[in-house]
């Protein structure tokens, strides 16, 4: 079985994120998200999410793409991560480009960026909201 993971907050979870999830899925046959938790959200990425770690895992289990949500909470986990889990593909959308690159030094696995989908972020939505 080829294991997928990637990372991220996925607050009001749109379809942006669908895209991602769908496509992360496309490398392999089980897909875990590490999910930031609400603090690690708001001390680390500075962040405030709408709707709680739990209601968010809950809409991520939701989606026939996810197989696994585990807890995001440090930076320094995924190459841990990726050994526990026996990782094959590690994920990210294109805003990380080149942040990553360590992991495939440090770990078998290979490391994936997908092109963002355009035009759509929650940062975006709360904009247009008029709520951020
Ligand atoms: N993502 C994507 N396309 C988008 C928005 C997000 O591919 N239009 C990807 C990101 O690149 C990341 C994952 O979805 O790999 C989770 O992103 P996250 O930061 O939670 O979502 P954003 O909508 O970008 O949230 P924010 O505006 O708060 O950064």
């Amino acid at each position: 079985m080829r294991r997928v993971i990637t990372y991220g907050t996925f607050d009001l979870l749109h379809y942006g994120h669908i895209n991602l999830l769908k496509r992360a899925k496309e490398y392999g046959d089980y897909l875990i998200v590490a999910l930031s938790t609400d603090e690690f959200n708001w001390c680390e990425k500075k962040k405030k999410c709408y709707f709680s770690y739990e209601k968010r895992k809950q809409l991520l289990e939701a989606i026939r793409y996810v197989d696994l949500v585990i807890p995001e909470d440090s930076w320094d986990q995924k190459v841990l991560d990726i050994a526990k889990y026996h990782i094959d593909t590690f994920v990210m959308g294109d805003d990380w480009k080149g942040s990553f690159d360590f992991i495939s030094e440090q770990t078998d696995a290979k490391v994936v960026y997908v092109t963002r989908t355009p035009e759509i972020s929650t940062t975006q939505i709360k904009k247009d909201l008029g709520v951020d």
